[in-house]
């Protein structure tokens, strides 16, 4: 992806700042000496050196050492740690240590504690207990980055900050006193009267009208289906409140250090913040990933997020922020990974455009709530397996940094990734349940499956760079929106749209008269009704009944049916119903429109209509497939002049590249130069 904008959100700064933090390939961890005697620091700095670490991110969670008490700042550690780690050759990414604020201050200010839904205030005792729209918070963080910035801004370890830490990780919604007056300031700036506010919200529905924004408040527990246009705009708000507050933090950093690295670490497809409205705000998209060993199939998901993250930094090299040497401690059942998942699982970070590889953490922890959770160094220390296998995977690394640092990787296919959609799909009073994160991997997949390297987009991004662009579940969409997905698709775009998409405008209102608004001619088609045929949650099969397609795309699909009408002669349908509800109604059409082509697809097909679907796609809009057969469980991309090639699974699995069939032995990783003769398998 080339030179894309995805907002007009203007950034924090003009220049974006010289990117030390990128010079080099990466490799370390989060490292939080402030758990361990000094005397074990000599020993960290020593083994990080023979691990290959040259990255270290310093401080996420140490305020409380930081400022013992109110305004009396305790540094002299932190220089003593930073001092060692320069010493020793260990680059630092300098936390500003805001996500947990310390006992005394919650103490001071118990109204600065985030409140649920339920009205229940949550407590101090684990970390980011505090509203985004706290002033007591934001006044006492402010005041810790402040110092901090003058201390460590100059320091030569430092080559980044990392602020604050996975904003609304643990509280994506405060339903506090102080958010609900936030959020009425925030309300009456975007509806500037309360009739505009009244009409947006369309309260004539249950006798919801509002007087004044006075009488407007956050969507508390309430005793049936919230105001949509509420709940998404609490949404909406929540979002911008933890960027106000990530952005008043860069504010500070920035008048102390106007030309070093910012980034804070986001977490994949995270419902509760928009990171397209985000990311412009970042110099470096960092991300935290831990996909889970004992499923199978979460290689999907991963390779998804890091295509997300080259997509939010427009396609500048990434960071993997945090990641795991093995097992977690979070879910229920926390299993480890068999040797060798590790490595193939960091090289996809790399294919996919990462240009460093840090972990959950250096040293794993004797005490607290992490104590269960992997680490680059293990409890039995280096004498282990797990040792062993980060020492290499840092000694490869360094190798292959030459090969690939700054290198692009190219994306001629395009997802687009739409906030609101997502949370309006996952809203109550839906015609039924389906997990917008999981309906967008099982349109991913089948990319993946034929080594398709797929951007993700909002959908106001500038399409031109795009040979295909598939739209899945754009459920709410604006005339513009509308217009630009049409613009696209006439000037030569391959554009492709599911079932639930374009229902409803920004506001929450329908599409009256066949929904789709102006897409009905792109398409040429409307839709009557539907029906649901069954749910999808993340990590599951569709629920509920399939039914069967007949025509040139044959085989079954699940979860939805459109009773879809062809309005326009050059509709041709591709595919229709066999059975149920929308019995001999199209479930797949194509119109020619311009030099392009406009797909509607109005349910979900099973995986070899999906693959027949990519075939026939990428063959139309003559977009490179590295695999040449659909192979599942098996990555392939190329980032500039290497063709990468992951086998992610425990079995042997062949691929079908162009140059041949290869033999994938369990978790091998194949690098091949594309410009010359030579491959190297590891
Ligand atoms: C998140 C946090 C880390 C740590 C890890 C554990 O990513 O940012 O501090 O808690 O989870 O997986």
């Amino acid at each position: 992806m080339n030179s894309t904008s995805h907002t007009d959100s203007h950034r924090d700064s003009q220049p974006r700042p010289a990117n030390a933090l990128l010079s080099t390939s990466r490799f370390g961890g989060d490292y939080n000496p402030e758990q361990w005697e000094s005397q074990v620091w000599d020993e960290d700095v020593r083994l990080m050196h023979q691990a290959g670490v040259n990255l270290a991110t310093v401080g996420v969670f140490s305020w409380s050492r930081l400022e013992p008490r109110p305004g009396q700042y305790e540094f002299s550690w932190l220089d003593d740690v930073l001092d060692r780690l320069h010493a020793g050759g260990v680059d630092v990414l300098l936390a500003t240590a805001t996500a947990s604020p310390p006992a005394w201050f919650t103490r001071s200010y118990p109204q600065s504690l985030p409140v649920t839904a339920e009205g229940v205030r949550l407590g101090f005792g684990s970390r980011q207990h505090y509203s985004p729209s706290s002033a007591a918070y934001r006044e006492h963080a402010l005041r810790l980055v402040e110092q901090i910035a003058a201390r460590y801004g100059q320091h030569p370890a430092v080559v980044g900050w990392h602020v604050n830490n996975e904003y609304g990780c643990h509280v994506m919604r405060s339903y506090d006193d102080e958010s609900a007056a936030a959020f009425r300031r925030w309300l009456s700036v975007k509806y500037s009267t309360i009739e505009q506010l009244n009409h947006a919200w369309g309260t004539d529905f249950w006798s919801q009208r509002y007087d004044s924004f006075d009488e407007v408040d956050v969507p508390r527990a309430m005793p049936s289906f919230p105001n949509p246009t509420q709940l998404l705009d609490f949404d909406r708000f929540s979002s911008d409140a933890m960027l106000a507050l990530y952005r008043a933090e860069v504010e500070v950093l920035r008048r102390h250090t106007p030309t070093m690295p910012v980034t804070t670490n986001f977490m994949g497809f995270f419902p509760g913040a928009d990171y397209w409205q985000w990311a412009p705000h970042l110099d470096v998209i960092s991300d935290d990933a831990y996909p889970d060993p004992a499923d199978p199939e979460s290689y999907v998901g991963a390779a998804a997020q890091r295509d997300l993250m080259r997509s939010l930094g427009e396609g500048r090299p990434w960071l993997l922020m945090e990641s795991a040497t093995t097992a977690v401690q979070w879910r229920t059942v926390n299993a480890s990974k068999p040797a060798g998942m590790y490595r193939s699982e960091q090289l996809t970070a790399v294919a996919r455009g990462a240009d460093g590889v840090l972990h959950f953490q250096w040293r794993q922890s004797k005490a607290g709530a992490e104590k269960f959770h992997a680490a680059m160094l293990p409890h039995a220390g280096t004498d282990t397996r797990v040792f062993r296998e980060v020492c290499a995977l840092g000694a490869e690394l360094a190798e292959l940094a030459p090969r690939v640092l700054g290198a692009d990787v190219s994306a001629r296919a395009a997802i687009i990734v739409d906030w609101d959609s997502w949370r309006a799909v996952g809203q109550p009073a839906n015609p039924t349940h389906t997990d917008y994160h999981a309906n967008l991997l099982a349109w991913y997949r089948p990319f993946l499956r034929r080594g398709i390297t797929v951007d993700f987009c909002p959908v106001r991004a500038d399409l031109s760079n795009y040979d295909i662009v598939v739209a899945p579940m754009l459920h709410v969409v604006s005339q513009e929106d509308l217009e630009h997905l049409d613009t696209y698709a006439r000037s030569g775009g391959h554009l492709v749209v599911t079932h639930q998409s374009a229902i409803l405008d920004r506001d929450l209102h329908v599409w009256l008269n066949g929904y789709l608004g102006p897409l009905q001619q792109t398409l040429g088609i409307r839709l009557e009704e539907w029906t649901a045929l069954g749910a999808l949650a993340s990590g599951q099969q569709p629920t509920g009944v399939a039914t069967k397609l007949v025509g040139p795309f044959a085989g079954q699909a699940y979860l939805w049916q459109d009773v879809v009408a062809v309005i326009d002669a050059h509709t041709e349908v591709l595919s229709t119903f066999a059975d149920g509800f929308a019995a001999g109604r199209p479930a797949l059409t194509r119109r020619s429109t311009g030099t392009g082509a406009a797909w509607y697809v109005s349910t979900l097909p099973d995986e070899a209509v999906l693959d027949a679907l990519i075939e026939r796609w990428s063959t139309e809009a003559d977009v490179k497939t590295l695999l040449q057969r659909p192979t599942s469980g098996v990555e392939a991309v190329e980032r500039g002049d290497l063709l990468i090639v992951v086998n992610r699974t425990a079995e042997r699995v062949q691929a079908a590249l162009a140059e041949g069939v290869v033999d994938l032995a369990p978790f091998e990783v194949r690098i091949e130069e594309r410009r010359s003769t030579g491959a190297s398998s590891h």
